[in-house]
């Protein structure tokens, strides 16, 4: 009797790159020589924005994240009796959870808050004195924020680092972290010497890179690796959809940026294709381009991927999740193991 696999399972496997029998291709574990070093020089350190990392360091991140998803069994529990500070006063689904999710298989305990009314900042207590508080309570905060400068705030008073789990519209590195993993898995390749033309990659972001905290830590990664990115197209309808001299800086690290509020017309071309129509802002969220949206009649390259940071709204159409292009789950997947790579890098016994 002959096994049938189920169409569902088919796609996966070959969207996965692997089919019984053949050689499987090389993945990050392969293509990238483990620096232990580089991911030891984070002990210690808080992570605000994604101009801290260093382009070997988001290599090896992605390599300790790919060795943690690969083991599954993470054998010992490095976090055991170090306590994480969960502090959430905006929503979160992913990050929240991929944090604590990590902390806890890593061995550590958790206190969290998920609103600030229900602290001393609801009797104007002030965030480096809630710091100086949470220095003795636990080993590292995880903050998110819709003020830009709460994280800022709080630095004052902390003596355990903190990582900024998204300061309203400025930045969210870990999730950069994470769409990073998601490329270099899709395509390790990319970390290779010498990379050919036809293995470098053109990028679009649907999106609002001043407003958005997600586009603009990724951009920041992105100007790392100028040397295997064509280009970086935003696809935008408003103004440049820059601060002012955010452009320059990502130009003057050798990142070829271009506008176009043109997606019909650029996506052919790309092969990857970033979207997110939302931006948290004070206590609730803006909109931005939902004029522009991706669904199965895009025009996308037959290989082409899709990433998204979620949640998603009708920017996505759901039409895509069986599709090969559908990146944005693995992306959030992912996200585990990179915070795992960070965290166990930055708490070190
Ligand atoms: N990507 C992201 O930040 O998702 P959450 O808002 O659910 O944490």
């Amino acid at each position: 009797m002959v096994n049938k696999v189920h169409p569902k399972l088919e796609e996966r496997v070959e969207k996965e790159n692997w089919t019984e029998g053949i050689e499987r291709p090389l993945t990050l574990l392969d293509i990238v020589t483990e620096q232990p070093g580089k991911t030891a020089e984070l002990a210690g350190h808080s992570i605000i924005s994604s101009r801290q990392f260093e382009r070997e360091q988001i290599i090896q991140l992605c390599r300790l994240a790919a060795k943690f998803e690969t083991q599954q069994s993470f054998g010992q529990f490095p976090l055991t009796g170090k306590i994480l500070i969960s502090a959430f006063y905006e929503p979160s689904t992913r990050t929240r959870l991929s944090f604590e999710s990590v902390w806890h298989r890593l061995g550590g305990d958790i206190i969290s808050i998920t609103d600030p009314s229900t602290t001393g900042i609801a009797k104007g207590e002030s965030l480096s004195d809630v710091a100086e508080m949470m220095n003795h309570y636990g080993d590292v905060v995880v903050l998110r924020d819709s003020n830009n400068n709460a994280i800022y705030e709080m630095l004052e008073g902390l003596r355990i680092p903190i990582i900024n789990a998204g300061n309203g519209t400025d930045e969210h590195p870990t999730q950069a972290l994470a769409d990073m993993y998601a490329i270099f898995k899709w395509r390790p390749e990319l970390l290779m010497e010498d990379v050919p033309e036809e293995k470098k990659v053109r990028i679009a972001i649907i999106g609002n890179p001043r407003r958005m905290r997600t586009v603009r830590s990724l951009l920041l990664l992105f100007s790392q690796f100028s040397d295997v990115i064509c280009e970086v197209v935003i696809i935008c309808n408003r103004d440049t959809g820059f601060d002012e001299g955010q452009k320059e800086e990502l130009e003057n690290e050798g990142l070829n940026i271009r506008i176009s509020a043109d997606m019909e017309r650029e996506l052919p071309a790309m092969d990857i294709v970033y979207i997110n129509a939302i931006a948290w802002v004070g206590d609730t969220y803006e909109e931005h381009g939902l004029e522009y949206k991706l669904d199965k009649d895009s025009p996308l390259k037959s290989d082409a991927i899709i990433l998204h940071p979620l949640a998603r709204g009708d920017e996505l159409s759901t039409e895509l999740d069986d599709s090969k292009h559908n990146w944005y789950f693995a992306q959030a997947r992912g996200a585990v193991f990179v915070r795992m790579a960070l965290m166990s890098s930055i708490v070190r016994f």
